[in-house]
């Protein structure tokens, strides 16, 4: 009998639902949140208000685009954290209900390890068309997280090195809003980039012991060389905004890769993925791709669609989950630092 899932996702600002039919996708809804753009970041409670409205349309439309009848489902996965408090909620209280209406299990789901379990969703899903094989290394990168994992099976994963402060995708959002660029900025310096030279601006990389990340220094380095160039040429950020972009995202990708070089020849693993919203970064996605050529690695990037939040791959993770019957009691209640 085939399993469908029925997965939802509201950790942040996207509001997502999708249904899954043995791994597989039968459809995939997200909304995002425009209401955040006027300031320069997400602001909590305006996206649990989002939730609210878009939760029971999203879900609808996922599941009319399925084909299936909504009796057919055999479990409802949710995201239980990291995240946003009052989002989260939105999405948990759905699923419990809907799943008590249905008289069906419901699975709570860690939002880190979905982004990773993205990589088995099935189907021509990744750019390398395969799924990675366990153990393998994961950068996973996003508005609230950066961290190097060993991932030794689906709900296995060790945290190598992570963040000490900022997070990849926060580091590209703080900066853009530095050059007055609308929220979230990591999508539009990675465009303004393609028009600029990396080379032409130096910024320090920070020294941070082992496989740890540091990015609030980068910020800050920034906001210094920002201000200085303003005050000779107010015309500064108008006029080299491209060669700013680009050479930002040169900086944020070296850093990411230098550790993750490190990583890489301390494991002896020769199989690396990205996951995570800032993996749809083009510079990011085209260094891992050039060091593995080089590195002899089998790289795993996801489309970009399975990068960003989305609700397919807590659908997986709810597959990988159901298959061990591992089910959750209504209990299950959301957290905003939710660890493995
Ligand atoms: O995984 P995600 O959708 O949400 C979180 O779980 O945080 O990641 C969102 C982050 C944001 O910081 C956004 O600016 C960044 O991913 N991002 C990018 C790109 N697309 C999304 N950063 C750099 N380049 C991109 N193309
Ligand atoms: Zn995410």
């Amino acid at each position: 009998m085939p399993v469908y899932i029925l997965g939802i996702e509201s950790s942040c600002d996207d509001t997502a639902a999708a249904v899954l039919c043995d791994g597989k996708i039968l459809a995939n809804v997200v909304a995002g949140q425009n209401v955040h753009k006027a300031y320069g970041g997400v602001v909590p409670e305006l996206a649990s208000r989002a939730h609210q409205q878009n939760i029971i349309p999203v879900v609808d439309q996922a599941i009319k685009q399925s084909g299936i009848d909504k009796k057919d489902l055999q479990a409802i996965a949710f995201t239980t954290g990291p995240g946003l408090l009052g989002s989260l909620l939105v999405g948990s209280s759905f699923a419990k209900s809907m799943a008590l209406g249905l008289q069906i299990p419901i699975i709570q789901i860690n939002h880190m390890q979905a982004h990773v379990l993205a990589h088995f969703i099935k189907g021509n899903l990744s750019e390398t068309f395969a799924n990675p094989e366990f153990p393998f290394i994961c950068l996973t990168v996003s508005g609230g997280h950066t961290q190097i994992l060993k991932v030794n099976d689906y709900f296995d994963m060790e945290i190598l090195g992570e963040t000490t402060d900022d997070a990849a995708g926060e580091a590209f959002d703080k900066i853009a809003k530095l050059m007055e660029l609308p929220y979230p900025g990591g999508p539009l310096i990675d465009k303004f980039a393609k028009e600029g030279n990396p080379e032409k601006f130096k910024f320090p990389h920070p020294q941070v012991s082992g496989l740890n990340f540091s990015f609030s220094g980068l910020k800050t380095s920034v906001l210094y060389f920002l201000q200085k160039n303003m005050q000779k040429d107010p015309l500064f950020i108008e006029k080299f905004k491209y060669d700013i972009c680009a050479s930002v995202q040169h900086t944020i990708v070296e850093i990411l890769m230098e550790k993750l070089m490190v990583a890489m020849d301390q494991s002896g693993i020769n199989q690396v993925a990205l996951a995570g919203g800032v993996a749809a970064n083009s510079g990011l996605r085209k260094a891992i791709e050039e060091n593995g050529q080089q590195k002899k690695w089998k790289t795993f990037i996801p489309k970009l669609e399975y990068c960003t939040d989305n609700a397919a791959m807590i659908a997986i993770a709810g597959y990988y989950k159901f298959l061990r019957s591992e089910f959750s009691s209504q209990d299950a209640a959301a957290s905003a630092r939710l660890p493995f």
